[in-house]
């Protein structure tokens, strides 16, 4: 449906979706449910972390106007094909433990580990889902109200249908397509 599956060879056996699973810029502006949205977050909500402290904090926006706030955070070469999305969101971390205000030095690891479980469920439910570093935090704490002593701005993420690369601009048109990866043993290292 969404790619050709023939550049993504695995160096082992694995679940398909983590293959088929990639980040598109084409998203359809066509409308996900409420029920989707509420699946995304409780995959979120399971996610593992340190002490259990679910760090995470996630700002989202399907409403025009609130999708216009997030867009307005993106940095223009991902507006480009982002702001069109049906769902957006940004995703903060706090940064100290709840339980003892100690600097939690896993509130990054523990998002990351959040946005993964929710771009997985968004690939079971058939939509598609595309993370962004790019995007101005400073922004997002004002236009979005968050609190920039006790959050940190992690990353941007567009959720929704596949659409029709076509509609991309040149070139992101020509790099609409699912990324390589580096081989397996060049990020091991076997300790004996
Ligand atoms: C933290 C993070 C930041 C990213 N920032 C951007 C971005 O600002 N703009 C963009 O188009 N893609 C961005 N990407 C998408 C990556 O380029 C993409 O995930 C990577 O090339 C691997 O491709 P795949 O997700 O299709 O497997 C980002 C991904 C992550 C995880």
């Amino acid at each position: 449906m969404i790619m050709s599956e023939s550049n993504r060879i695995p160096d082992a056996p694995v679940d398909p979706m983590f293959l088929e699973r990639w980040s598109p810029r084409a998203i359809a502006p066509r409308a996900i449910t409420d029920q989707m949205v509420r699946s995304l977050f409780e995959a979120v909500r399971w996610a593992p972390s340190c002490f259990n402290e679910q760090p995470w904090f996630f700002a989202y926006a399907v409403s025009e106007s609130g999708r216009a706030k997030i867009a307005d955070v993106l940095v223009p070469q991902n507006q480009v094909w982002a702001a069109k999305a049906p769902l957006l969101m940004i995703i903060f971390a706090r940064k100290n433990f709840a339980h003892n205000d100690n600097a939690n030095a896993w509130h990054a690891f523990d998002a990351g580990a959040a946005w993964m479980s929710l771009a997985l469920q968004a690939h079971r439910l058939g939509l598609v889902s595309h993370a962004m570093g790019g995007f101005d935090p400073e922004k997002a704490y004002s236009a979005l109200g968050v609190d920039k002593e006790k959050y940190v701005a992690l990353a941007a993420v567009a959720v929704g249908y596949y659409g029709d690369p076509a509609a991309l601009p040149e070139p992101l048109r020509q790099r609409e397509a699912p990324a390589h990866r580096v081989a397996m043993a060049e990020k091991l290292l076997v300790i004996q």
